[in-house]
């Protein structure tokens, strides 16, 4: 299934094309099946209907775990690195790692989870996160992890969602100088979940926290209760995995539903091959080291199943990279001697800005694959990461992909395909885009720009949004009929390369966190004293897209201090959805530019939050075009 030359790769294309169900199916088979599957493929992309490995049997733990420990049982699986540099790290091998997810997974049993229950993890980055999520795993239950920086009323929002049984979580986490609650935004959240029978929670800051007798247990006094004996459930290869909830241009976040059998497929075959995994690397089995929270579908592809699929070693961290200093990622590199660095441009642009004094002396020679995800890198922190960290000797992977597709997309493999700074070059094998206009015709040859949008299934991709079928056909299926919609705008140059120019529709990508500008304008005008909000984006040099807001507020500021009162609305925006929607940037203005059927332009507010105010096209049709002025005079 490795990939070694360019040739190779464009002969695994070409039959990935010409045949994929022969294609996944040599892939799938060196996997562990209790049951070989009758059929590979069955789709139709109109309802949709996409089911992968049909009547096949399987658990992904087997997988990810028990199909090791003969071969590298000692071998490290995770390795943790805390927050605190001088707190010591911990070593899992895949022998202790399979033994801890089997006493959780007997943990969660104890505690009456059942195969097809859906559990919600709520855990700052520590080794029991990885734990947990493969615990539900092994027993067929359906995980549904909320990232640590969401409120008490998001979480609620996708517990209910989902109707949730147990949470798992802890009283606190650690992120950089700060220490987080945890268990006290659960308590806030679980006011309003009715599903909700029991709390698991364990100790990390060792906080006073509340513990409701009857639903709250201690981790640590259940797991002295269990052996580590837990045969894995079998399970079918399309039940269910886990649901990350992730946001659209309208609405709620919806909860993007994974496959068991596919998505362990496409996540270890884009591991293996884009990052060129080696167990016999210089010094042993390669360290690999994804900087994403398991928080996000980063997290879960490629620092829990993809690599543990491959048997790989995965460095997992529960700090931020600026503290103590803005070395602390290449501290990691040097003390763990890892070999693949996985982040987001974000970082880099962040840790960019700290100077080269950072960098310096830390021993990066171990380095040898770089990677890039969640946003479009910029040349500049593509050529900053490509001669300071990969010290030009170290290929940089810019890969596209999407929680909706499970795993990698379009990419370049390691030492594999030329790269093009800033571009995330060619579709990987299985993957085949188009790009469409506006009325979905397909926009064919090269040196062409246009909507990103898929044509054939692939093994890793989404099946369904949970509990309502029609907005997963709605979001992502009925814009262009026959064809997922990715929502990106792409262009393809000359060569035939890739290069994903960012949104099209009402989604924000701020520090790499996806947010819907909807799910941000319903949060403001929650605040008391507003009327309505526009929220756009606007380039920010180190986070790609800030989130800039216009409030409509019908009356004037208490103490006519407006500087408090944009400071009262961020509170409440961090209440709603959490501290990552807070808008960068608040103006107050007397209305807002509607055309006469009621419909906000947000073509203007964009323009004007980019600073582009002479340039703003046609205000013609607007029923008050004065607002527009009044607008510009205010921009913040
Ligand atoms: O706009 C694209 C951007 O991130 C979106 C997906 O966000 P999310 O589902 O949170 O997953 C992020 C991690 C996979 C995409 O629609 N995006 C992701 N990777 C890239 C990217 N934009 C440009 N280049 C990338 N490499």
């Amino acid at each position: 299934m490795v990939i070694k030359t360019f040739d190779e790769y464009q002969a695994a294309y070409k039959h990935s094309v010409d045949d994929p169900e022969s294609f996944w199916a040599e892939i799938a088979q060196e996997f562990h099946w209790r049951k070989p599957w009758k059929k590979t493929l069955q789709w139709n992309f109109t309802e949709p209907t996409i089911k992968w490995f049909v009547g096949g049997k399987l658990n992904i733990t087997e997988n990810c775990l028990d199909r090791h420990l003969a071969t590298r049982g000692d071998q490290p699986a995770i390795i943790w690195e805390p927050n605190d540099p001088h707190e010591a790290s911990i070593t899992l091998t895949y022998r202790m790692l399979h033994d801890q997810v089997c006493r959780m997974a007997n943990v969660l049993k104890r505690n009456g989870v059942q195969k097809g229950d859906r559990v919600c993890i709520y855990l700052p980055m520590v080794p029991e996160l990885a734990i947990s999520v493969l615990a539900c795993a092994r027993i067929g239950a359906i995980h549904s992890v909320v990232f640590g920086g969401f409120s008490a009323q998001s979480i609620a929002d996708r517990i209910n969602d989902a109707q949730c049984k147990l949470v798992i979580t802890a009283d606190g986490a650690y992120r950089g100088n700060k220490e987080i609650t945890l268990k006290g935004t659960v308590d806030d959240a679980l006011i309003g979940c009715p599903s909700v029978q029991r709390v698991i929670v364990m100790t990390r800051t060792r906080t006073p926290i509340a513990m409701f007798k009857g639903r709250d247990v201690w981790m640590e006094q259940e797991l002295k209760q269990v052996t580590a004996h837990c045969p894995a459930e079998e399970m079918d290869a399309e039940d269910i995995l886990f649901i990350l909830y992730t946001s659209g241009s309208t609405g709620k976040p919806k909860g993007v539903v994974h496959t068991i059998g596919g998505y362990m497929v496409y996540a270890a075959y884009t591991f293996q091959n884009v990052f060129q995994y080696k167990q016999d690397g210089r010094t042993g089995p390669q360290v690999h080291f994804c900087t994403a929270d398991i928080g996000w579908i980063t997290g879960h592809s490629y620092i829990v199943y993809g690599p543990l699929a491959c048997g790989a070693t995965s460095l997992l961290f529960e700090g931020v990279p600026t503290w103590p200093d803005a070395g602390r990622f290449w501290d990691i590199v040097d003390k763990h001697a890892v070999n693949i660095l996985y982040t987001a441009p974000t970082a880099i642009r962040s840790l960019m800005s700290f100077g080269l004094d950072m960098v310096k002396n830390h021993d990066l020679s171990s380095l040898e694959v770089l990677g890039s995800v969640g946003e479009p890198i910029n040349e500049e922190a593509w050529h900053w990461y490509d001669d300071n960290i990969g010290k030009n000797r170290c290929p940089i992977v810019d890969t596209w992909w999407q929680t909706e597709t499970g795993g990698l997309m379009i990419s370049p493999i390691a030492n594999v395909t030329p790269l093009k700074p800033a571009y995330a070059t060619l579709p990987l094998p299985g993957v085949q885009p188009i790009l469409v206009d506006e009325n979905g015709k397909e926009i064919e040859g090269n040196g062409v720009s246009g909507n990103l949008c898929i044509k054939f299934p692939w093994p890793g991709m989404l099946r369904t949004t949970y509990g309502d079928h029609d907005r997963c056909k709605q979001t992502y299926f009925a814009t262009y009929p026959g064809l997922y919609f990715t929502g990106d705008g792409c262009l393809r140059d000359e060569d035939g390369y890739y290069r994903i120019t960012g949104r099209v529709d009402d989604v924000l990508n701020v520090s790499g966190h996806r947010i819907g500008t909807a799910e941000v304008e319903n949060a403001i005008n929650m605040h008391t004293g507003v009327v309505e909000s526009a929220v756009v984006g606007y380039p920010h040099d180190i986070k790609g897209q800030g989130i800039y807001a216009y409030v409509i507020i019908d009356q004037a500021p208490v103490d006519n201090d407006t500087d408090l009162m944009k400071r009262d609305i961020l509170a409440t925006v961090s209440r709603i959805i959490g501290p990552i929607a807070k808008p960068d940037k608040i103006q107050f203005v007397a209305g807002l530019p509607k055309t006469r059927s009621g419909k906000i332009m947000r073509r203007i507010l964009r323009k004007i939050a980019e600073g582009e105010l002479e340039s703003l096209g046609d205000t013609s049709t607007l029923l008050d075009p004065a607002v527009v002025e009044e607008i510009k005079e205010g921009v913040v």
